[in-house]
């Protein structure tokens, strides 16, 4: 009979890949904390209008990037293409800023877009998300920054470049895209490629960010936000990075950075890595003032970043599969019931651990645990249980010594 496979763009994570996911949660969750951040879920599935709203019609991800489909009753829904939006709706619909003034909010889980599958890029992936709602401050900005670049340094992380720019505001953006677009149209128009020919006239700060040569080369010299937003947005961006100057953050300044979202406005960031393959960028964020009241809710200011899981992955140290503290293996019948009690009252102490299942050879048994990693394999047979004994091999060293079986503990 035919194999049924896993949808394309969608991956299965086997144990291995598990753990990573588990120990990236799990030191996101031991990192967030400590800077006041607490775990909020929001749905996998949203009206699409939230997402066409807050990410932007014109963006490519609303436009050809969106798993949409009707429900029953003829509604659009999607599959949510990233996790700022949802969180934005449950901020605005339970009204979480009346019972806060400032909302430190984090989430995971899998997002989905309709790209075209390569290395680190997924149909489905994962993401760990920060926001932080209620403060327009530069120190808000700096913290946010310090704390994402925080856990990847606990996940081990050190070779990431942080990028930096700042995207102006809703009074200055106006005049800088019209900047832009008079720049860019001086340029030859049948250069540009298909899908910049179109940003060109809808969304020009995109073509800063086309992957293209020929494009790149076309916006060479193109004019830059940072030196025509407005005062204050200046200003904003001075004392963000007299901050992270201050604090020792270092970071490389990227005037092409735009980001692939509409919301943002001001700080953009990513962090970008050459060892994840074209797909560099390892986490994105920034700000996006504006963004509740576009959802109907206060006009609450607000940071936050993604980190894509998939991507982190590729670049954990090591690996972090948990190995079992013991192996206990059986060598006669009669040891099997003795074996289980073993088993379960060392699990009761809060040792892991393995039984071997029926009874067998001991070298075959004390192959399976090393191929366990175990720390110790403990062997059971007839005449131990005779002694009232179990031998205890320490497999890192080799050494081995009995020990008595009743009351015995691996402390
Ligand atoms: P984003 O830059 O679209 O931002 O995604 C953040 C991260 O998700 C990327 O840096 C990348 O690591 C990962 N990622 C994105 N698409 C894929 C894919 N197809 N396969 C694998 N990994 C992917 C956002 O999503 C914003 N919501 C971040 C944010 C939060 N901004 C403010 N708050």
């Amino acid at each position: 009979m035919a194999k049924i496979e896993t949808v394309k763009g969608f991956a299965d994570h086997l144990p291995e890949e598990a753990a990573r996911f588990a120990f990236m949660e799990t030191e996101a969750r031991r990192v967030f904390a400590l800077y006041g951040y607490r775990e909020i879920h929001v749905p996998v599935l949203e009206y699409t209008e939230l997402f066409a709203r807050s990410i932007g019609v014109e963006t490519d991800v609303v436009r050809k990037e969106m798993f949409t489909f009707p429900d029953r009753k003829e509604r659009s829904l999607t599959l949510r293409p990233e996790a700022t939006a949802g969180i934005m709706r449950a901020y605005v619909e339970h009204g979480l800023y009346t019972r806060e003034a400032v909302s430190r909010l984090f989430t995971f889980g899998p997002m989905f877009r309709y790209e075209r599958p390569q290395k680190g890029r997924m149909r489905q992936f994962h993401q760990v998300n920060c926001e932080c709602l209620g403060l327009e401050e530069p120190a808000a900005d700096a913290e946010i920054i310090l704390m994402l670049m925080r856990y990847l340094e606990a996940l081990g992380i050190t070779e990431a470049v942080l990028e930096l720019n700042t995207l102006g505001c809703k009074a200055c953006r106006p005049a800088y895209r019209e900047a832009l677009k008079a720049f860019l149209r001086s340029r030859p128009m049948d250069m540009w490629c298909e899908d910049c020919r179109r940003r060109l006239e809808t969304n020009p700060l995109r073509v800063l960010d086309c992957k293209n040569a020929v494009c790149r080369e076309q916006s060479a010299g193109a004019p830059e936000i940072v030196t025509l937003a407005c005062p204050d947005c200046r200003g904003h961006f001075a004392a963000l990075r007299g901050l992270l100057d201050g604090l020792g953050q270092r970071y490389k300044l990227n005037p092409r950075l735009v980001r692939g979202l509409d919301y943002y406005t001001r700080t953009t960031f990513e962090v970008v890595s050459g060892a994840v393959g074209a797909q560099s960028s390892i986490a994105g964020g920034g700000r996006y003032d504006g963004l509740t009241a576009a959802l109907g809710g206060p006009d609450a200011p607000g940071i936050g970043f993604a980190c894509g899981l998939e991507r982190l992955a590729m670049l954990l140290p090591g690996k972090n599969a948990a190995s079992p503290d013991f192996y206990i293996a059986v060598l006669e019948d009669q040891a099997m019931a003795p074996a289980l009690a073993l088993a379960q009252r060392l699990r009761g102490q809060g040792c892991s651990g393995l039984c071997a299942s029926r009874p067998s050879g001991l070298k075959g048994q004390l192959r399976a645990a090393s191929r366990h990693e175990a720390a110790y394999a403990l062997i059971l047979g007839g005449a131990e249980l005779d002694k009232g004994v179990v031998m205890v091999k320490d497999m890192r060293n080799g050494e081995q010594k009995e020990a008595g079986l009743e009351g015995f503990s691996l402390e």
